[in-house]
């Protein structure tokens, strides 16, 4: 109970940047169109999974660390555990020492079993919190509909043994390439991400990620979420998602560049920074980057 008196109070923390780099070159007005043909000596192209990966080290750790100090429950989110890209693999929380004392690890089956909209996904992680998780839950609705669970227990127990996860990987993967070439032949800087299902495509200068995501449906009818959509920090970007057939993907991302090159003008004012939420943030941070992929 005093931990549920606890939860009420909170206030969210939100990370300030998604991509340090990318937003650098925006403050410095540099993302003009390049040609990548020309070497660019302040580009070097960093290995961005084992910087990643490194970094995502530091953090678990530091954060495992932070919530013991403080008795706080660290509900992870690792829904794309398992859709990691170019021989990475995603770390639970669960292999850091001290994670299985402080916190949960949620999974879903939506990514990585092509269960989208089942609703489907599991816990793991500290036994008493997955008790009081399973009593909140029995109170919150009657849970999923059996044969779903009957499913994702045989999709575990089966599927999940085969060669399905590594074709699913290579399929994303094939995906993940072909955009970001496609990006990159205009000098559109795309971060490379070690995971997920999904690109963040930053906006033009002197467009907001809403302005960029409302123009695109209109004038180039192509649909992707402004990053907004997932906070402030997403401010400057769009989001598109690798969830659909190759030759949509093509189409959708050869429209996007041909937009881009419409809008886009070097010299043009840079958008304002993300507006910030975080002024008085109930705790200090305890990192800059959240753990995994995009
Ligand atoms: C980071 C993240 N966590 C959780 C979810 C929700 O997953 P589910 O479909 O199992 O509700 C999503 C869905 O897109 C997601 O992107």
């Amino acid at each position: 109970m005093p931990r549920a008196r606890k939860l009420a109070n909170l206030s969210p923390y939100i990370f300030a940047q998604l991509d340090e780099r990318v937003y650098q070159l925006r403050q410095r007005g540099a993302m003009d169109i390049v040609d990548l043909g020309k070497a660019d000596p302040d580009r070097p192209s960093p290995d961005p999974v084992v910087k990643r990966l490194q970094e995502a080290d530091d953090f678990m750790t530091e954060v495992i660390e932070w919530c013991r100090k403080r008795d706080i429950l660290l509900c992870y989110d690792n829904a794309y555990s398992e859709i990691t890209y170019d021989g990475h693999r995603a770390t639970s929380l669960l292999q850091y020492p001290g994670g299985r004392e402080v916190g949960l690890e949620f999974i879903s089956f939506s990514k990585t079993y092509n269960m989208a909209g089942w609703r489907l996904g599991a816990a793991v992680g500290h036994r008493d919190a997955i008790e009081s998780l399973l009593v909140v839950q029995s109170h919150v609705d009657s849970g999923v509909f059996a044969p779903i669970q009957f499913a994702g227990a045989t999709a575990v127990e089966t599927v999940w043994q085969g060669s399905f996860p590594d074709e699913q990987r290579r399929i994303y993967q094939r995906r993940r390439d072909d955009a970001l070439a496609r990006f990159a032949s205009i000098g559109w800087p795309v971060e490379k991400p070690a995971g997920t299902v999904y690109l963040w495509v930053p906006v033009p200068a002197g467009m907001t990620s809403e302005t960029f995501a409302r123009r695109l449906l209109d004038e180039y009818h192509v649909v992707v979420a402004p990053g907004t959509a997932f906070g402030p920090s997403g401010e400057g970007y769009v989001r598109l998602s690798l969830t659909t057939a190759d030759d949509h993907i093509r189409k959708g991302v050869d429209r996007i560049c041909a937009a881009i090159r419409a809008w886009h003008s070097p010299g043009s004012p840079v958008p304002p920074e993300p507006p910030q939420t975080n002024a008085a943030p109930r705790h200090e941070p305890v990192g800059t980057k959240p753990a995994g992929g995009a």
